[in-house]
């Protein structure tokens, strides 16, 4: 039997985390599949944070990465670049995920060279294009040159459907992030590098790196932080601050060598998700951490004004709190003040997956052929 090949390409650090258990997963059907794993190295040193903890091997690594890189020089690498390895490998099918500028160009790489395509985490929309930006549009765009469309959740197949996309060309899978989580947690229990907490005090976890908060909103975020911590001495926070320069600056300015406010670098996975475990109230503008802190049980205050992951909100485990600071300082205030409004929260839910994504995506692609 010929075997299907399958060229996966990823390049951050989310999509990393959340391709990881499907590689795997294709490995292991090695009879049925042949596994090809690119990374256009869209991130460097989270993308290998991740690459080494699940210990998966890149057949090419495009090494694109640039200080301060924008938009246009970006999606140009992928695209240029992933058209050398396409023709190299003569995939059966591409994968890429979710709604990076890597997943955008790969998935436009391969429709240029007729190669079908598949979407993991197709199907998320805020319907409003310049939020998240440029999320929104790379996510409706992949969605629209693919063949294979893995929807996470009942809503994520829904839009699709209202955005025209076949039905038969979509698979509702569960999403890939909470294989990796179940993953990691149940084979990974590790301390945090360099971080004494307080095990008196309540941590609160923080992250923040969307474009759309660069500016005036990471400053709000920050000033929040700030009263939040004055007010509350039973509290401390934990900023794995990401490495993209428009947040590593605010953030060292506002909060650097303040009291229980600890800037770290970005957390290897494993590492994250000890955190996550260990947190009191977790604040993100991430989308991966929507999805993650759910299952947890931990109370999920969203950094952002709309979301493409509605489902945790309607379960009550995650609030949209935007970037105003008194209404940050308020919510956060309200979770620690009021034991039945926490409690309300922090119910474990899963509406995101059950572990079994990857397998159900391979059980589709070992039938293309
Ligand atoms: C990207 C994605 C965003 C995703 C986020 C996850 C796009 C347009 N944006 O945003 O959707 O939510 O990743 O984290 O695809 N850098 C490093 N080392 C690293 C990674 C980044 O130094 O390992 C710095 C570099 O200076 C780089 C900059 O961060 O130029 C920005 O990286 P980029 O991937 O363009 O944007 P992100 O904000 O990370
Ligand atoms: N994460 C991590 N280390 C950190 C911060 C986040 O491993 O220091 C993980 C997190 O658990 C989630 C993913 O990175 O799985 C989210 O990545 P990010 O917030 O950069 O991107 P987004 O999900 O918003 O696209």
């Amino acid at each position: 039997m010929t075997k299907i090949k399958v060229l996966t390409i990823f390049g951050t650090r989310p999509e990393a985390i959340k391709m990881a258990p499907l590689v795997k997963e294709i490995e292991k059907n090695s009879d049925a599949l042949e596994s090809v794993v690119c990374v256009t190295a869209q991130h460097r040193e989270i993308l290998d944070q991740v690459l080494e903890l699940f210990d998966i091997k890149s057949d090419f690594d495009l090494n694109i990465m640039k200080d301060n890189q924008n938009l246009w020089s970006l999606t140009s690498d992928v695209l240029l670049k992933t058209k050398e390895v396409i023709e190299q490998v003569k995939p059966d099918v591409v994968l890429v995920h979710g709604d990076t500028t890597t997943s955008m160009a790969a998935a436009l790489s391969a429709f240029y060279a007729k190669v079908p395509v598949g979407h993991v985490e197709a199907g998320l929309r805020t319907f409003d294009k310049y939020y998240p930006f440029p999320e929104e549009i790379n996510r409706v765009f992949t969605d629209s040159v693919c063949t294979y469309l893995f929807a996470p959740t009942d809503k994520s197949c829904e839009n699709l459907i209202k955005s025209q996309i076949p039905q038969t060309h979509i698979y509702k899978t569960g999403n890939t992030v909470i294989d990796a989580l179940l993953y990691t947690i149940k084979n990974h229990e590790v301390e945090i590098d360099g971080l004494n907490l307080n095990p008196d005090l309540k941590t609160i976890l923080l992250t923040s790196h969307r474009r759309e908060n660069f500016g005036e909103p990471i400053k709000q975020i920050c000033e929040a932080v700030l009263e939040l911590v004055s007010k509350n001495k039973n509290i401390e926070v934990v900023y794995p601050v990401h490495p993209n320069l428009n947040v590593q600056k605010p953030v060292y300015e506002l909060l650097e060598n303040k009291e229980r406010i600890h800037l770290i670098k970005p957390l290897e996975y494993a590492q994250f998700c000890s955190l996550m475990k260990k947190s009191h109230i977790i604040l993100t503008d991430s989308g991966g951490v929507q999805e993650e802190a759910p299952s947890l049980a931990k109370p999920v205050l969203v950094l952002r004004d709309t979301t493409e992951r509605p489902e945790a909100i309607e379960y009550g485990t995650v609030k949209l709190v935007g970037t105003d600071k008194n209404k940050i300082v308020s919510t956060v205030q309200k979770l620690l003040d009021d034991t039945n409004e926490y409690n309300k929260m922090a119910e474990a839910v899963n509406p995101y997956g059950d572990g079994l994504a990857s397998k159900r995506i391979v059980d589709v692609l070992k039938k293309i052929k």
